[in-house]
């Protein structure tokens, strides 16, 4: 199926190339001229503009690298210092007929925001990233181009009883990753990072800059989940920050894959979502090594917003299983939870400013699904059975519930809400690239995805946006129709997914803005 779908692109590439692909030299020369803008502007501040033409200013590793198409290169890499700066880059692409893909933290799952196989140029904006909090209203105004850790940094530097609901890898960009949701530790409690943002600023296709108020709410809804990439390119976002105790708890509890573990884990699946709201506790499937022998390993690792005290009765009364003890528990502040849940516990808080910190020199490929009933204690067994085969496996259990399942399923993009007791996240890595590697764990990715069929959500079979999987369906060009898109939109969207593509009909009719899984207009 993907191959299938990868030559297709292929053969729409060298179609592409027939007509010809702008040179960088032209596309600079157009940033060069003023005379791309009709309305009076002021170039006076621009004299130093795009002096970065240079690398992306993050390492790719998506499993569609590996594909080795030359041609995924883009023309150039332009990294905006302001925001006309991103209006230009804009502008210059519509009028050169290339595309442009926005990368913030440039963590997308298949390298949608720095790969194409159609001409295209990449818009990073890691020199956009400024964060401005206003505790008296417990908000931030965070530019895109910020990480999440930068986001924590500062809000820890600020207060000691404020956080922002959001994923745990510091590296991620706000820009991608709170505009397809947003996973985190403290969403039970605070739900999605996208259902905490209040304003946003957006550039459209024409280069203006619309914020909530004038955007709509149609829009602003969109952008909450929906994939800012498909619309436009979002400037900043304004969120709404949470309030946290200035203690927490964090444990892990880490076991031997066997048929006792099997049963922990059955019994976590009724237990994780419906929990009190304060307790976050995830489930990580991973190898491990024991002498010579390979062996499959399961943590629950956890955050709890209160003290060891409070924790202790509460899963002595809700998982005595696990057999809690104060001694496993450890308390500390929010920003010293986010460094325990990326293993950099003691490590110097300045760790989070680091953008490159992710999976060094590995490529991988992932998958996602939703479960709405417990899964059989067996099939447990038959994962880890399969996790023998292979070096490098990984399955995260997220519980969901709490807040999340407050907000309706057509609130905002992001459906997977109320009926849904966890998040699976499959992932598989491996080192040497190359294509017969790829194809090797790709294969057996989607082998594992299809064993786990039956226990999954169903018509349709959901996906998680922000783990993004081009093996669910992919569009091509200009020209996908809303019906051929509907295959994967709805395991992303479920019913939102019209209203998305009303949406984008209404902002950028021509499709201007996307890729191979945006939105495709609808009128
Ligand atoms: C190591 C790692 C850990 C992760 N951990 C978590 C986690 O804990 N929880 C979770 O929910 N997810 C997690 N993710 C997934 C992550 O949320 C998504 O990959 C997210 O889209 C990344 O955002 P980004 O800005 O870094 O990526 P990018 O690759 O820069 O962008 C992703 C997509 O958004 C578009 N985009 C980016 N910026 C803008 C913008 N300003 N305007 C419009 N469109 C834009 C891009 O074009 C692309 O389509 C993780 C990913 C990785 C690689
Ligand atoms: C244009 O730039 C000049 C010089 O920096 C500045 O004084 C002026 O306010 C700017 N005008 C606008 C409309 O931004
Ligand atoms: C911060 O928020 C408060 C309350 O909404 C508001 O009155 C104040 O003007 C804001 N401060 C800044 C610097 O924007
Ligand atoms: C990728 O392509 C280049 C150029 O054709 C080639 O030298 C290189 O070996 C290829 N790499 C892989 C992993 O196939
Ligand atoms: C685009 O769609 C139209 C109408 O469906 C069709 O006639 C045309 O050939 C398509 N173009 C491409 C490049 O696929």
């Amino acid at each position: 199926m993907r191959e299938l779908v990868l030559s297709m692109f292929l053969i729409f590439f060298v179609f592409q190339c027939v007509s010809s692909v702008p040179t960088k030299e032209q596309f600079e020369s157009c940033l060069a001229t003023n005379s791309i803008f009709k309305s009076p502007f002021n170039h006076t501040q621009d004299s130093q503009i795009f002096t970065d033409f240079s690398e992306p200013s993050s390492s790719p590793s998506s499993s569609f690298l590996n594909l080795n198409f030359t041609s995924l290169k883009p023309i150039l890499t332009l990294k905006p210092r302001s925001e006309t700066e991103i209006k230009k880059s804009i502008l210059c692409s519509k009028k050169l007929g290339v595309q442009v893909r926005t990368m913030s933290g440039g963590h997308d799952y298949e390298g949608l925001s720095y790969l194409s196989l159609s001409p295209f140029i990449i818009v990073d904006l890691v020199n956009l990233r400024s964060i401005t909090i206003n505790l008296t209203a417990e908000t931030a105004w965070v530019q895109s181009g910020a990480t999440l850790g930068e986001l924590y940094y500062k809000i820890a530097k600020t207060s000691k009883v404020h956080a922002f609901s959001a994923g745990i890898c510091p590296s991620v960009g706000v820009g991608g990753h709170i505009s397809g949701g947003g996973f985190g530790t403290i969403m039970r409690k605070h739900g999605l990072a996208s259902d905490n943002v209040v304003d946003a600023r957006l550039m459209d296709v024409n280069g203006r800059i619309l914020d909530r108020k004038t955007m709509g709410e149609d829009l602003f809804w969109a952008l909450r989940g929906g994939g800012a990439a498909s619309f436009g390119v979002v400037l900043s976002w304004k969120v709404k920050l949470a309030r946290v105790p200035e203690k927490v708890t964090c444990f892990i509890s880490q076991h031997p894959m066997g048929p006792s573990m099997n049963k922990l884990v059955h019994r976590w699946q009724s237990i994780g979502s419906e929990v009190d709201e304060d307790l976050f506790m995830r489930v990580i499937i991973d190898n491990g090594q024991e002498g010579n022998q390979r062996t499959v390993k399961s943590t629950f690792q956890t955050l709890f917003l209160g003290g060891i005290d409070r924790l202790i009765p509460l899963m002595n009364q809700k998982f005595p299983e696990l057999g809690l003890r104060s001694q496993d528990c450890k308390e500390m502040s929010w920003i010293e939870s986010i460094m325990f849940f990326n293993w950099r516990s003691g490590q110097p808080l300045e760790i989070l400013l680091n953008r490159d910190l992710r999976f060094e020199d590995t490529y991988f490929k992932a998958k996602s699904d939703f479960v709405q009933t417990p899964v059989p204690e067996n099939v447990f067994g038959e994962v880890t059975k399969r996790f023998l085969e292979k070096e490098t496996p990984l399955m995260i259990l997220e519980p969901l519930g709490g807040k999340i399942n407050q907000v309706s399923e057509t609130a905002s993009p992001y459906p997977h809400r109320r009926g849904n007791l966890y998040n699976i996240q499959y992932m598989v890595k491996w080192k040497v690239n190359t294509v017969e590697e790829m194809n090797k764990h790709v294969r057996w990715m989607r082998s594992l995805h299809d064993y786990m069929t039956p226990y999954v959500s169903k018509s349709p079979r959901g996906a998680y946006l922000n783990y993004r999987d081009l093996d669910l369906g992919a569009t091509k060009g200009t020209n996908t129709s809303f019906e051929d898109a509907r295959k994967w939109g709805e395991t992303y969207f479920k019913g939102n997914f019209k209203r998305l593509g009303l949406v984008k009909g209404k902002i950028d009719p021509t499709n201007f803005f996307r890729n191979e899984q945006s939105i495709p207009p609808l009128f």
